[in-house]
């Protein structure tokens, strides 16, 4: 494995406690290291768990992923927070893996074996389409001991970025997490029911359509965030009808979290959402809250508008808009040109 210099020694040249310089103890046997499984959040330093960052500081190697992992490391490094370990950074991207999976196994037995505490830092969590059961079975079963350190989620922390809970008392009471190349025929429920896609760009037109040709209909919000907490982070609201063709034209592209449900009507971005008094900080009853949240979304649809950050998309009216709905989304343009100046 390119890169790794599997001897015990850290890049200080300190030994791990107990070890040679060849990772071998004084009676010469190899001591078993460790693996930690990290989740490193979705990319920004302050959702990195105390856990994990204490992990990272006694660490002798760190693993890392791209995505969200590298830029935490960054991040860290540029408030002073001392992490000594190697780093070895195996480059995983969507659809992009310099070092396959097998050998990312490999390596983690590897170092360990030799006696480094390695920890392996994910992005995300490591158990939610993250392979971390994969990577811990594999070095249990070389006998390495592998502690897992849950990490903040994308899935959830993303739309949360945007103003978008998964659930919300009287809108959504359950939710699904998938990737885009799963069957996402078999996802149950309406608007209701929130769909939280992960890797879901590429196959999003499909996604879509099939979704619109269920219970959730042609105008069931949809949100994509790009970027999430990171230099790129950008929000496109539009519907199931919609999406497909706003993606398009603004060149969404990974990493990015598509939510779809009735839940995205809550979005800071969404058609006049929190600007008829039924606000965030105060949840309307539930019976009332799912009604006002879907007249409020049909109404700026009646007006003809499909909304994104910092690029509003007139789309064609179908139907006569009505008096409040074309307040609401006036009141929606306003706010949201006064956003993007
Ligand atoms: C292989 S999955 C890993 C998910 C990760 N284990 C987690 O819990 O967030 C990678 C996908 O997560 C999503 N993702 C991760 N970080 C993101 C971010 N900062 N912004 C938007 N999407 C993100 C994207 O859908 C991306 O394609």
């Amino acid at each position: 494995m390119s890169g790794t210099t599997p001897t015990g020694t850290t890049p200080t040249g300190t030994t791990p406690t107990g070890t040679t310089p060849t990772g071998t103890t004084p009676t010469g046997t190899t001591p078993a290291g460790t693996v930690t499984l990290v989740g490193a959040g979705p990319g920004d330093a302050g959702l990195l768990t105390l856990r994990g960052l204490r992990a990272l500081q006694k660490a002798d190697v760190i693993v890392a992923d791209r995505l969200g992992a590298r830029s935490v490391l960054e991040q860290l490094a540029d408030d002073g927070v001392q992490i000594t370990a190697e780093v070895i950074d195996v480059g995983k991207l969507p659809g992009h893996h310099p070092v396959p999976q097998d050998g990312i196994n490999e390596l983690l037995v590897e170092l360990a074996t030799a006696g480094r505490r390695v920890v392996r830092l994910k992005g995300g969590d490591p158990f939610v389409f993250g392979r971390g059961r994969e990577e811990q079975l594999f070095c249990e079963q070389a006998g390495i001991p592998v502690e897992v350190v849950p990490g903040v989620t994308s899935a959830v922390s993303v739309p949360a970025v945007a103003g978008i809970p998964l659930t919300h008392r009287g809108i959504a009471a359950s939710f699904s997490i998938l990737s885009g190349h799963d069957q996402i025929e078999q996802v149950p429920g309406a608007g209701d029911h929130t769909v939280v896609l992960l890797m879901g760009v590429g196959t999003l037109a499909h996604s879509a359509h099939v979704l619109a040709a269920g219970a959730r209909g042609v105008d069931c919000p949809v949100a994509i965030i790009e970027d999430g907490f990171g230099p790129r982070q950008r929000v496109t609201i539009g519907t199931l009808g919609t999406i497909a063709h706003l993606a398009a034209s603004r060149q969404v592209r990974s990493p990015a979290v598509v939510v779809i449900g009735d839940v995205v009507a809550l979005a800071f971005e969404a058609p006049s959402a929190g600007s008829d008094g039924a606000g965030r900080d105060a949840p309307p009853a539930p019976d009332a809250a799912r009604r006002t949240i879907s007249s409020r979304w049909s109404d700026a649809l009646d007006a003809g508008l499909a909304v994104d950050t910092g690029l509003i998309q007139a789309v064609a009216t179908l139907k006569p808009a009505s008096d409040r709905g074309i307040r609401s989304s006036l009141s929606s343009l306003s706010s949201l040109f006064a956003r993007t100046r």
